[in-house]
């Protein structure tokens, strides 16, 4: 076992699946401590157990009581927060904006863009007395582009990306960094669940012809996303903030 992250303290969210427990596995394994946020009870509960250390919290990220509960919950078991991988979302509904309700578009604002701002201000809140820590935020390649049928998730991708910025700026003098990463095609739930949206009678067809359409030829891996947002965390990133870091397999070359 590497100890990059040893006694570092770190919280997940998301952490039941996909990027957020391949984050939660590689810090873990690195030293970590970590505290994996879901509402997915029983995968998270299942999940944190079969890593070391780990503290699962059972929270909805779009809900202000519950983010405030795992920050605190965090500080009352390991006393302060050093890595926050505030990565939650959801993909919603992906149609035509004539097409989609108001409740297709704040269903989405709630978890990707509120649930980013709730967990930003309450851990800057433990950080900024501590005068340090590391953050990374989940944006998408959607969060640097339009798209023809996900206006609230490309809305609310580039919700996080300037949340990213603000948060690096007011972070800055207090010696705490704030990074957002942007995945293409990624091999995940939500992948799978886009293919299935975008051709109901053929999602394997649709995944073949996504993969075909990346220059690398490929979806990338829940395990590669995570290699560059440990990096992030990392002190060897000690001069990165306010930036967005695409992770795409040159679709956006
Ligand atoms: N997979 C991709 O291709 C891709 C590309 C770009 C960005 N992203 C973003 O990466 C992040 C992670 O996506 P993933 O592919 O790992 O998805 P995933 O669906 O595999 O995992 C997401 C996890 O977040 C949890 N979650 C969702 N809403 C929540 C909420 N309100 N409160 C608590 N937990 C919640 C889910 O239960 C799940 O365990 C998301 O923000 C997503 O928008 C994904």
């Amino acid at each position: 076992m590497s100890a990059g992250f040893a006694g570092k303290v770190a919280i997940v969210t998301g952490a039941a699946a996909g990027f957020g427990l391949a984050v939660a596995t590689r810090l873990a394994r690195e030293g970590a401590r970590v505290v994996m946020v879901d509402r997915a009870a029983e995968a998270l509960r299942e999940r944190a157990g079969a890593l070391p250390g780990a503290l699962p919290v059972v929270a909805d990220t779009s809900r202000e009581a519950d983010v405030d509960s795992y920050v605190e919950q965090a500080v009352e078991r390991h006393g302060r927060v050093d890595l926050f991988f505030n990565n939650a979302g959801i993909e919603g509904r992906w149609a035509p904006m004539t097409e989609l309700s108001v409740d297709d578009f704040d269903s989405v604002m709630a978890v990707n863009a509120r649930g980013v701002f709730l967990g930003l201000r309450a851990v800057l809140r433990v950080m900024k007395p501590q005068r340090s820590g590391a953050i990374v935020n989940t944006a998408s390649m959607a969060g640097i582009r339009g798209g023809a049928v996900n206006a609230p998730y490309v809305a609310s991708k580039h919700a996080v990306v300037g949340l990213t910025r603000c948060a690096a700026l007011e972070g800055a003098p207090y010696g705490i960094r704030v990074n957002a990463i942007a995945p293409g095609h990624i091999d995940t739930r939500m992948a799978r669940n886009l293919t299935a949206q975008l051709d109901p009678d053929d999602p394997q067809g649709m995944y073949e012809r996504i993969a075909a359409s990346v220059p690398l030829g490929r979806y990338g891996t829940a395990e590669e996303v995570a290699n560059l947002a440990v990096w992030l965390l990392s002190d060897e990133a000690s001069y990165l903030s306010g930036s967005t870091h695409l992770i795409d397999g040159a679709v956006n070359a």
